[in-house]
């Protein structure tokens, strides 16, 4: 091919189709004839409002972006399939679970939560783990993080949450590089963080690649079984690759040398047919078993302890195919708490309550109106029926039927009327777990919300003497970039109910003169009591 261009009067370069099926079109089909110069009056302009052409291609454009997620903005999804190996139907009746070596179709997207689109992997930040199961019966999303615990325990809390973490509004950028003085004055004003605070200062936190980490759906679910009994379920995910992090001082190199190092990995691994694979584990246990724990199993900032209920495998996921269309798929993926299938249900979690309105609510806007599950990554891969019908982008609608219920058309008529359209079943449809509920109507975190501290305690003391060296020197380094003492003390005062050793390791290492005393707790860890 000759590298030669073939200028056109004036400059602009022009280049033949190969063929008919080669030659441009507008958006509506119509061939172009110059797609480098805008109609002008005479070679000098102005140029023509007119032209239909060029305003059609710059109005476009103008419009490619979409709102960002309002969180977990950075992300990177994969197609995949999950494998049941184990069927449990004495848990639950839902057919994703009972049909073993059934492959059910999945796109997991992974992501970072505080930063932009634009911002680089390896953050100290908490990784999204969200993961699409297209059911038989319906869309299942386990929208999970790779860190087993939340910042709060209530969903109110989470704007404040997040403001705090983003960019301030007044500069556009946290207070200081990493750290800043609003995220540690939210989390130093809110103990119930101090179990996650724990985990996203080790090592766990800065993933190697999205392949060697953990994935958790954070909450406690309930699974229902074909009898209507109901068991709590935590779900797990456990790399088969293994679990690598790497440490701060690598991470802060490799995102200067690439930025786009997660997500480069995952593309590599896929196209080189190196699938990763993650093992879909259960924790289950009744209410019963629930009540005989010291906390409360309603409470995101727990974790229930594998060696009381272990984590039952039951399934593996295989991530083997990039996507096509990032745009369309990554970007326009809408996970949502509340796709659940039957033989599934939530639990009174007043985190997961909250998010189940919110995913919905942003992905309204975010996507541009409420026909989002027509986009093709969003669609069920089971039949769809239902009344619903118009609003923007609609791609379906009911067609040669009712599109209202009740309706007294019926196929049972022998009068060539129109057919009736779907009907509710109880026998197979979603049916909510009968749990008892009472009690006044009340603004008031549960006691049993309130010990904020053994957990954080018990993780701290896990780790090995590196790894606490490393939790040690990130709390040094990221309250260092805290300007206000007070809040750097009253952190210091926080971790004192965790472990005193830790404590002093940064109160010297953020040049507190004197030891603040512990804050004062709403209840003191079990091994203080
Ligand atoms: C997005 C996980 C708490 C609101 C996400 C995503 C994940 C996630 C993985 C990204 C989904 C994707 O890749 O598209 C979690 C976990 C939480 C939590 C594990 C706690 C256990 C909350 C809470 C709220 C919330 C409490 C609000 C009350 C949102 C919103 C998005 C989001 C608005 C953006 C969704 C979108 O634009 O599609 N979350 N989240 N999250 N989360 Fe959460």
């Amino acid at each position: 091919m000759s590298d030669e261009l073939n200028l056109t009067k004036g400059g602009a370069p022009h280049q033949e189709p190969k063929g008919e099926d080669d030659i441009l079109t507008t958006a509506q089909g119509a061939p172009v004839a110059d797609n480098q110069n805008w109609l002008s009056a005479g070679p000098r302009g102005p140029q023509l409002l007119e032209d239909h052409v060029a305003r059609e291609k710059i109005f476009h454009f103008d419009h490619e972006r979409i709102p960002e997620r309002v969180v977990h903005a950075r992300g990177y999804g994969i197609h995949g399939t999950f494998e049941l190996k184990k069927a449990i139907p004495e848990y639950s009746h839902a057919a994703i679970f009972n049909n073993v070596g059934e492959k059910t179709p999945t796109f997991t997207r992974f992501s970072t939560v505080a930063g932009n689109k634009g911002s680089p992997d390896l953050a100290r930040d908490v990784r999204g783990f969200a993961t699409k199961f297209y059911t038989k019966e319906g869309n299942w999303d386990l929208v999970g993080n790779n860190i087993p615990v939340f910042f709060i325990q209530d969903a109110i809390k989470f704007p404040d949450l997040i403001h705090a973490a983003k960019p301030a509004p007044d500069r556009g950028f946290p207070q200081a590089q990493t750290a800043h003085d609003n995220f540690w004055d939210f989390i130093s004003l809110s103990p119930e963080s101090m179990h996650m605070v724990m985990w996203i200062m080790s090592d766990r936190t800065i993933p190697r690649s999205f392949r060697f980490m953990e994935g958790f759906g954070v909450h406690t679910f309930r699974l229902i079984n074909a009898k209507g009994e109901a068991k709590f379920v935590k779900f797990h995910w456990k790399p088969k690759q293994g679990l690598q992090s790497v440490i701060w001082n690598e991470a802060l190199k490799i995102n200067g040398m690439d930025p786009d190092f997660h997500r480069r990995d995952m593309w590599d691994s896929i196209e080189a047919g190196d699938f990763p694979q993650w093992d879909l584990g259960i924790q289950v246990f009744d209410e019963e078993f629930a009540e005989s724990f010291e906390f409360d199993v309603l409470d995101a900032t727990k974790i229930i302890p594998e060696e009381q209920v272990p984590v039952e495998i039951i399934g593996t996921l295989t991530l083997d195919a990039n996507v096509d269309n990032f745009f369309a798929e990554t970007e326009q993926v809408a996970f949502c708490t509340q796709n659940i299938m039957p033989g599934m249900d939530f639990s009174e979690d007043p985190l997961l309550q909250g998010r189940n309105f919110s995913y919905l609510d942003t992905q309204l806007k975010r996507l541009g109106g409420p026909n989002f599950t027509h986009i093709p990554i969003n669609a069920p891969k089971c039949p769809v029926h239902n009344f619903q019908q118009d609003g923007h982008m609609a791609m379906t609608n009911p067609k040669g039927r009712a599109n209202y219920e009740p309706n007294s058309w019926s196929g049972d008529m022998d009068d060539n009327r129109e057919p009736r359209g779907p009907r509710a079943s109880a026998e197979h449809g979603f049916a909510s777990y009968e749990a008892p509920v009472t009690g006044p109507k009340v603004r008031v975190r549960s006691e049993t919300f309130a010990d904020h501290y053994s957990q954080a305690r018990q993780f701290y003391i896990s780790q090995t003497a590196i790894e606490q060296t490393h939790m040690g020197n990130a709390l040094v380094f990221e309250l260092s970039k805290v300007e206000r003492m007070d809040i750097r003390k009253r952190m210091v005062s926080h971790l004192r109910h965790i472990d005193d050793g830790l404590a002093k390791v940064v109160a010297d290492g953020i040049g507190l003169t004197e030891m603040p005393e512990k804050i004062t707790a709403a209840r003191k860890p079990i091994d203080d009591l």
